[in-house]
């Protein structure tokens, strides 16, 4: 073997010794992570659905393989809602069919909408974004009672 060969041979295997041990180092000396798939912003502590205020709730969605994790909403006509939502795994959607609210659920994130519900009725919640085999099986619902 040439001696320019085995220098530069021995400066690779050098850079990845180097770049190996600044892994090892900030994994276990400095607590360096990847990020984990639901936050733990507040509203993520527990799963919610509360009042706010007269005829405002909230209300707070993890979504997951194949379903949303929510507690069960019944609502008063009229009601507005702010929801905030999150994945805790992969990318889902989450669609209320019959009114403007269209959200993203992202592993990470927090993502926001206010919606309102002026008439009674059910509200069909559908997953817009593909998730994987169970995707269509994927809803929920929302229950406006009239007051
Ligand atoms: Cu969740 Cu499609």
């Amino acid at each position: 073997m040439e001696r320019m060969e085995r220098l530069t041979l021995g400066l690779g295997v050098a850079v990845m010794a180097i770049f190996f041990l600044a892994v090892l180092v900030l994994a276990t000396g400095f607590g360096v992570d990847v990020p984990g798939c639901v936050t733990d912003v507040k509203p993520f502590e527990r799963d919610t659905f509360f009042q706010r205020a007269d005829g405002r709730y909230e209300l707070h969605v993890i979504a997951r393989m194949w379903s949303y994790q929510m507690p069960s909403v019944v609502l008063p006509a009229g009601a507005e809602v702010d929801v905030y939502l999150t994945a805790g795994d992969v990318l889902h959607g989450f669609h209320i069919d019959g009114t403007n609210l269209n959200l993203m659920a992202v592993p990470g994130t927090v993502t926001y909408g206010r919606v309102r519900f002026p008439k009674a009725g059910e509200y069909l919640i559908v997953c817009h974004e593909y998730c994987g085999i169970g995707h269509q099986q994927m809803m929920g619902v929302i229950r406006v009672v009239q007051q």
